[in-house]
């Protein structure tokens, strides 16, 4: 009950504008930011990437930014994706990229935003980087959809986001692996009514695994992206009993988080990509990860009241 009242108050604040400006001018919130964002800067990005190829993972980059609502804004956060993908090029790096639609100007209309993503995934196809579309509100997943249908109609290495927490997933999930759009799986992040959404954990968890089993038999490349150890053992011992081939799907997780099982999937020999954030724009992001795991502000009080005394 409190978690979820605590969930919905951090969603609720990561809209409002005001709050998100005194944040980012706070240092102190910055450094804590920092738990879960690799930087500020493209280089600091690099150097979080550099790692966690030597420990064995791969990584998605995504350059922090959303809801952008003038053209050039959203034109200036294309280019820093054209950036960041002829860096990993350039860098050999094992990593590929991430972003939000509402980024690439979404909010201007379905043909602004193709337009605007086109230099994206012609990078992206000049280096064979794939790119994938989070998954936003349910207000834009009809659109965010049809965007990756349009992509991938044009031959360009897309991907979608689907969460198991809205009743629409699983059909979605089908609608993908037919269309041959590869799917990352994930909860779902943002505060959704019960009408389109499931908010039971057991509900959602179910959902999850459903439509893991339903990719995982298509042979659609998956990634599950939980730190949720039963969604990650309900799909280790489906992929054993099926005999489906550890090279047949990956398992993804956020940057900072459960660093102990990201190091013991490794271990097992499982195909593990980090979601790896960085750029000035941190505050939704961050605001998400509260809204996640309210112990999480217990780690910030504590940074907070620990650095001034
Ligand atoms: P759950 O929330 O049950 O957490 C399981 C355990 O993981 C917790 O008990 C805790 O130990 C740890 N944990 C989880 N979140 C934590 C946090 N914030 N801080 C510290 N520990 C935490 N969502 C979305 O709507 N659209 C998207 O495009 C994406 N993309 C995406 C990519 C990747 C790679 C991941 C891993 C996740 C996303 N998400 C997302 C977020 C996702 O929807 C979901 O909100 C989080 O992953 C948390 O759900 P879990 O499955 O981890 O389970």
């Amino acid at each position: 009950m409190l978690a979820s009242a605590l969930r919905g108050f951090f969603l609720w604040l990561s809209h409002l504008g005001w709050v998100a400006w005194l944040a980012l001018h706070t240092p102190l919130l910055r450094r804590v930011a920092l738990r879960f964002v690799a930087g500020t800067t493209l280089d600091q990005a690099v150097e979080a990437v550099r790692t966690l190829n030597g420990s064995g993972a791969m990584a998605t980059l995504d350059v922090l930014g959303e809801s952008v609502e003038d053209r050039a804004a959203a034109d200036r956060a294309a280019a820093a994706y054209v950036a960041t993908i002829e860096r990993i090029a350039a860098e050999g790096l094992d990593a590929n990229v991430s972003l939000k639609l509402t980024q690439m100007g979404l909010d201007l209309g379905v043909e602004s935003c193709l337009e605007i993503i086109a230099p994206v995934v012609e990078a992206g196809a000049r280096h064979a980087i794939f790119v994938r579309i989070d998954m936003e509100s349910a207000a834009y997943t009809d659109r965010t959809l049809e965007v990756a249908q349009r992509l991938h109609a044009q031959g360009c290495d897309v991907g979608v986001v689907l969460q198991a927490y809205l009743h629409r997933s699983l059909a979605d999930a089908r609608a993908m692996a037919q269309a041959g759009i590869r799917v990352r799986i994930c909860k779902g992040a943002y505060a959704e009514p019960a009408e389109i959404a499931w908010h039971d954990r057991g509900r959602i968890g179910q959902s999850f695994v459903e439509m893991a089993k339903l990719l995982l038999e298509a042979d659609a490349y998956p990634a599950i992206a939980s730190h949720d150890p039963e969604m990650i053992e309900a799909v280790r011992s489906f992929v054993e009993e099926s005999g489906i081939g550890r090279d047949r799907f990956e398992f993804q997780m956020l940057y900072g988080i459960r660093r102990d099982l990201q190091r013991a999937l490794l271990e097992q020999g499982y195909r593990l990509r980090i979601y790896v954030p960085y750029g000035t724009e941190w505050y939704p992001y961050f605001m998400r990860r509260l809204a996640e795991r309210p112990a999480n502000v217990l780690f910030v009080l504590r940074s907070v009241f620990g650095e001034r005394g």
